[in-house]
């Protein structure tokens, strides 16, 4: 949550923090601001609202500097305002803060600084780092930043520069995830790659308690004590142009439209066709671990854990083991218990969720291994995992996951193959089947994205309904999950989900003909099941729209609307089965002209409790 960007370098320094801001956006965007070095001063615009309105408020107002922070919130302590808009500044307005994470003894804090003669203007936790330096300094900024780190307590990523020590950026971690870009003759820190690659592909990842001072020279890296670091510097291959919008009218529509590619690129390089065998040793675990393990727990939060459910399928059906899926948040703060033979298989897109990094680390060292699937490349989560899976999705910019979940299905079902052959459990001829079904998928996912026109016109007849129920049952229950999470948080809807099953048991209560059902019925073993659990639905004067196989003729005389998607293997039906369910999100949220790529009181990447 928040993204930071700052720069020193010969460009000019507002439009470079700006297009920054712009990338990293999706972390955050109640309020904008950013605060550039003057000739012995600081110069300072903030808005309430998006970068937009940043923009527009530095075109009525122009500000120039040597070098500058730029902040975009999502608030955690103090409201979307203009005055808890970052940068913060200390008391002389000569130290200018930017911060992403939470300070959790900030109260403790502002209270001794208060005490001190300290004045405040805002309700933020930031508030007080500012103070804080301003308490320490003495003519060098680094140390100054150093002595308030030593009584911080919580989560941040932060940067700063004074007055009073021109010339120079300081940037410390601990926490949210923090990257510096090494250019020609400028550095760049960010929250993220995104704001780097348009300057540079070299970049570091700042590790917790380090911190990097950038300055003419360059960035020089060192911990919290001021020890000097010396940091690999990685080049990235994402290019830029992975993070324009091609033609599409919003990021999300686009990635959704990847998700061919998104699977072409994960399987590949890990498929030994003429072996019919999965390759996993990249993912720097021992053959043994895969085939000594007894149990699987994964852990995840959101659309992520949608996936992990689905893994859970996969691997019961295709490795013969048992599997838990666990809510992360839930997880990091149970009296758990980790058997010493089960495997831990993370999942998060941006790697740096706090929860699931946080569950990570309770786990790490209790069980066989931990093993994350991300599509964050040296994120948080995938260097402290004793082993890591990359997801090949490219950047995802919507808020709305999308591609990055088809991403970590590939994988786990990588996962559960390679479990499988190790272990040597099943039949090889069925293992196969599922490797050779698993490469049809992308042709299959393009003929679902070939006919969007009949769900964008289903689209628009719900487009003023009030609640949603979804209904899947086996490997589609978490794509009923996920399909109603997907509407909820970028239509606003309001959408339940549940097993088939489950219906009878209380929510059946709630049909009636103003909440439709989105249901889940591919030809497989719950199939006749689901039958009757739609035919309850019916009777009770529910409206049903089913994503139902295509040469499934009859399923027509049983519902009102039907969604086809192609045939495919039983356990890979949620690959297809979700797609339409994206798109009905999508245009059931552009006709209701909401903001699709930043849904309101939303974040890309949650980096606080
Ligand atoms: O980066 P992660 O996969 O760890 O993120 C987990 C969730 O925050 C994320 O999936 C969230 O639920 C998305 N908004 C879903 O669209």
């Amino acid at each position: 949550m928040c993204g930071i960007v700052g720069y020193i370098g010969p460009k000019d320094v507002v439009p470079v923090l700006i297009e920054g801001l712009k990338k990293l956006e999706y972390r955050g965007y109640d309020s904008a601001g950013v605060a550039v070095a003057g000739p012995g001063c600081i110069r300072l615009c903030r808005v309430q609202g998006k970068v937009s309105a940043l923009e527009e408020a530095l075109r009525k107002s122009p500000i120039q500097g040597a070098y500058g922070l730029g902040h975009t919130r999502w608030a955690t302590h103090g409201r979307p305002s203009e005055t808890n808009a970052h940068p913060h500044v200390d008391c002389k307005g000569e130290i200018v803060v930017v911060h992403n994470g939470i300070i959790e003894n900030y109260l403790a804090l502002k209270s001794m600084l208060k005490a001190e003669g300290h004045v405040f203007r805002t309700e933020t936790d930031t508030e007080v780092i500012a103070h804080l330096i301003e308490k320490h300094f003495r003519g060098s900024l680094e140390e100054a930043v150093r002595a308030a780190l030593s009584t911080m307590e919580g989560a941040f990523a932060i940067g700063v520069f004074a007055v009073k020590d021109p010339g120079k950026i300081v940037a410390a971690k601990l926490g949210p995830p923090l990257v510096v870009g090494v250019g020609d003759g400028e550095t760049i820190v960010s929250s993220d790659i995104n704001a780097i690659l348009a300057h540079t592909p070299r970049v570091a990842f700042l590790e917790d308690r380090e911190m990097v001072v950038l300055d003419e020279a360059g960035p020089h890296f060192m911990d919290f004590q001021g020890k000097p670091i010396d940091k690999k510097i990685e080049q990235i291959q994402w290019n830029p142009l992975m993070i324009e919008k091609k033609g599409f009218k919003h990021f999300m529509l686009k990635e959704i439209f990847e998700q061919p590619q998104v699977i072409r690129d994960t399987l590949m390089g890990r498929l030994s066709l003429d072996q019919g065998e999965v390759l996993l040793d990249e993912t720097g675990l021992p053959p043994a671990v895969f085939r000594d393990i007894r149990k699987a727990v994964i852990i995840a939060c959101g659309t992520s854990s949608h996936a992990g459910f689905v893994g859970k399928y996969l691997l019961e059906s295709l490795a013969g083991i048992p599997a838990d899926v666990e809510y992360a948040s839930e997880y990091r703060y149970r009296d758990f218990i980790l058997e010493k033979d089960a495997l831990v298989i993370i999942i998060s897109q941006s790697g740096e969720t706090a929860d699931t990094l946080a569950a990570l680390r309770a786990a790490k060292g209790r069980a066989a291994a931990t093993l994350a699937i991300t599509n964050a490349v040296s994120s948080s989560i995938a260097r402290e995992a004793q082993g890591v899976l990359y997801t090949h999705a490219g950047p995802e910019i919507g808020v709305a996951a999308t591609k990055t979940f088809t991403a970590q299905m590939t994988a786990l079902a990588l996962v559960a193959l390679g479990i499988a052959q190790a272990k040597g459990a099943g039949r090889v001829q069925d293992r196969m089947a599922v490797i050779e079904e698993l490469q049809r998928l992308p042709h299959k996912i393009e003929q679902i994205l070939n006919r969007v026109g009949p769900i964008e016109e289903l689209a628009k007849q719900f487009v003023a309904f009030f609640h949603f129920l979804y209904l899947g049952r086996w490997v589609n229950f978490p794509i009923a999950l996920e399909g109603a999470l997907k509407l909820k948080e970028i239509s606003y809807i309001h959408a339940e989900a549940y097993a088939g099953g489950e219906m009878k048991h209380g929510p059946i209560a709630l049909i009636d003909e103003k909440m439709p059902t989105m249901a889940i019925i591919p030809k497989d073993r719950v199939y006749e099941k689901m039958l009757s659990n739609i035919a309850e639905i019916k009777a009770r004067s529910g409206f049903i729209i089913a994503v139902a196989d295509e040469n499934d003729a009859a399923i027509r005389d049983h519902v009102d609307v039907v969604i086809p998607i192609p045939p495919t293997h039983p356990l890979l039906t949620p690959f297809l089965s979700v797609v339409p369910l994206q798109l009905f999100a999508y245009y059931i949220a552009a006709k209701r002209g909401a903001d699709i790529d930043q849904p309101r009181n939303l974040a890309k990447s949650v980096t606080v409790e």
